[in-house]
């Protein structure tokens, strides 16, 4: 059974007056205002909904009151037009507070609008007439940008595989028009395009995630992966054990052939004419982790399937950018086992040849990620590339140390700051982390060049023990970057703002938006 792939809403532009639009319903935005002292609060419509604010005759914001409206970031408010305007329902979704510049911050607009199509999941056409900056510069494109993958995100709900479908439950958005001042403008058309193809990636990479484990087996992960990647028109290779063993990756065969659906290494390339600039990108792909020999406790081993997330969004990365078309040469290099418990399993105390030819002292079987990860950095350097970049599920270190929400980066300092800066841009905040000598001091083998993890398994700067770890694998003069993602890909709540419940898809906008500036700027 394939994955099931999730259709996101048409995107499209429409500059007319959205009192008159024929639309199931149009979404405006309200800003909260803080009242003089002790006074309530009081309401304010975003810029956007002037028209349909005169077609309410003055009374929009106090009946938006009445039915509980305050303003407050996301808060979706629906009301019956009952033929003021075109459209049957009106949305107020909430801002915040008034923003000093022209328009909210993109990450507010993002999430709102999410939070506004998801609520409207029944409706066929949506209009939105949202606060946009009209600035020329960049922020003015951002908003339109945040705005049209907030509306494709809020839409999206994995298929699953029920036999019959949930009584009740009603089909998300199909088609969003965003209002404009200019449709036919050229910059403003381009963004729609480019919010629609990163949002597709996107919503792949959490079909991929959320698609159980039992479903997604190495094998046949890297053939969706091949077929997606080879539709789109990326040169794809896949290495399987045979061709693994033949070239000695043995960090990759020592998780993977503890499973009886053995081990891949997918590789696609992406070479424009033009480009200077080479990249490798390489994402952890362990379509289960038990944690093998050391095995894991049975509470929440399930979200284990997601232990896939890194390599799901660097083949969605590749596929995006064969359409959007970069000029930075990125190969990807993807690494995908298993890691389950058998009579093949590897163990605590395995000294493993590595593809470098350096000797790994295993000290537990559930540190698998940094296995496969080092023999796909050690391949991907072979080819000497100018920047390397790598996601993974890697440590729940990650998690205690930055939360749910912010990815742990390690790696060259200048690559590492590009990183948050990309993350900052698109709203998937990451954190620089270092990476400490005496990490590495700790990582010490009596018997092999290195230990797998630090010597007692101590858990002190557990994160960083993946960073210092991957970093030996790195060669000499690549930048590169570590982006831990155990925390952010996966989330186990009810759906909010532009994620929904399971697979989030981060890191991908992070990464697109990297390969932008590194495709820019060198
Ligand atoms: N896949 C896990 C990390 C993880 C934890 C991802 C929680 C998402 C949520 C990884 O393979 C793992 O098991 N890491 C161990 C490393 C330890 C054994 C050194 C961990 O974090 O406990
Ligand atoms: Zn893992
Ligand atoms: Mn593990």
């Amino acid at each position: 059974m394939t994955t099931p792939t999730t259709a996101l809403p048409s995107l499209s532009l429409a500059d007319t007056d959205p009192a008159d639009l024929t639309v199931d319903a149009v979404v405006i935005g309200v800003h909260s205002q803080e009242g003089a002292e002790g006074a309530a609060g009081e309401l304010l419509l975003a810029s956007g909904a002037e028209s349909i604010a005169a077609a309410f005759d003055g009374k929009l914001t106090a009946t938006l009151a009445l039915l509980g409206a305050t303003g407050g970031a996301g808060e979706v408010t629906k009301l019956a037009t009952l033929g003021t305007i075109t459209a049957p329902v009106l949305v107020a979704v909430g801002l915040g507070g008034e923003p000093s510049g022209a328009a909210p911050a993109p990450d507010t607009l993002r999430r709102a609008t999410a939070a506004a199509v998801r609520a409207l999941a029944g409706a066929q056409q949506v209009a939105l007439a949202l606060p946009l900056s009209d600035d020329a510069d960049d922020n003015g494109a951002l908003t339109l940008r945040a705005v049209a993958e907030g509306a494709a995100l809020g839409a999206y709900r994995f298929a699953g595989y029920k036999g019959k479908p949930a009584v009740g439950r009603k089909n998300p958005v199909s088609a969003v028009s965003v209002l404009v001042p200019d449709a036919k403008e050229a910059s403003a058309n381009a963004e729609v395009k480019r919010a629609s193809v990163v949002t597709a990636a996107v919503a792949r990479t959490r079909d991929w995630v959320n698609a159980p484990a039992n479903l997604l087996r190495p094998p046949s992960f890297a053939d969706e992966i091949a077929a997606v990647a080879g539709k789109a028109g990326l040169d794809v290779e896949v290495l399987d054990e045979k061709a693994l063993t033949e070239g000695g990756f043995g960090g990759i065969l020592a998780v993977g052939m503890g499973s009886a659906a053995k081990p891949r290494l997918v590789k696609l390339t992406y070479t424009p004419a033009q480009a200077t600039t080479t990249v490798a990108l390489i994402g952890k792909g362990i379509t289960f982790d038990t944690g093998g020999v050391s095995i894991k406790p049975a509470q929440g081993m399930w979200e284990m399937k997601s232990d896939m997330a890194g390599a799901a969004a660097v083949a969605s990365v590749m596929v995006a950018i064969a359409e959007l078309k970069p000029s930075v040469a990125v190969t990807a290099y993807i690494p995908i086992a298993e890691n389950m418990l058998s009579g093949d399993a590897y163990r605590p105390g395995d000294v493993v040849t590595m593809r470098s030819g350096k000797r790994v002292e295993v000290l537990n079987t559930d540190a698998e990620g940094r296995m496969i990860l080092a023999d796909a950095i050690s391949l991907a350097c072979e080819a000497q590339p100018d920047y390397l970049i790598e996601t993974s599920t890697l440590t729940g270190g990650q998690v205690i140390a930055l939360g749910k929400r912010i990815a742990g980066v390690m790696g060259s300092d200048a690559l590492a700051q590009r990183t948050k800066a990309a993350g900052e841009l698109v709203g998937e905040p990451t954190w620089p982390m270092p990476l400490p000598d005496e990490i590495r001091k700790s990582m010490e083998s009596d018997v092999a060049d290195i230990l797998q993890v630090s010597a007692g398994m101590e858990r002190a700067g557990h994160m960083l023990q993946g960073g210092v770890f991957l970093r030996e694998f790195v060669a000499e003069g690549v930048q590169w970057a570590h982006i831990d993602i155990a925390g952010p890909s996966f989330h186990s709540g009810e759906a909010t703002g532009h994620w929904s419940k399971g697979g989030t898809g981060v890191p991908v906008r992070t990464l697109v938006a990297l390969l932008d500036d590194l495709a820019a700027n060198g």
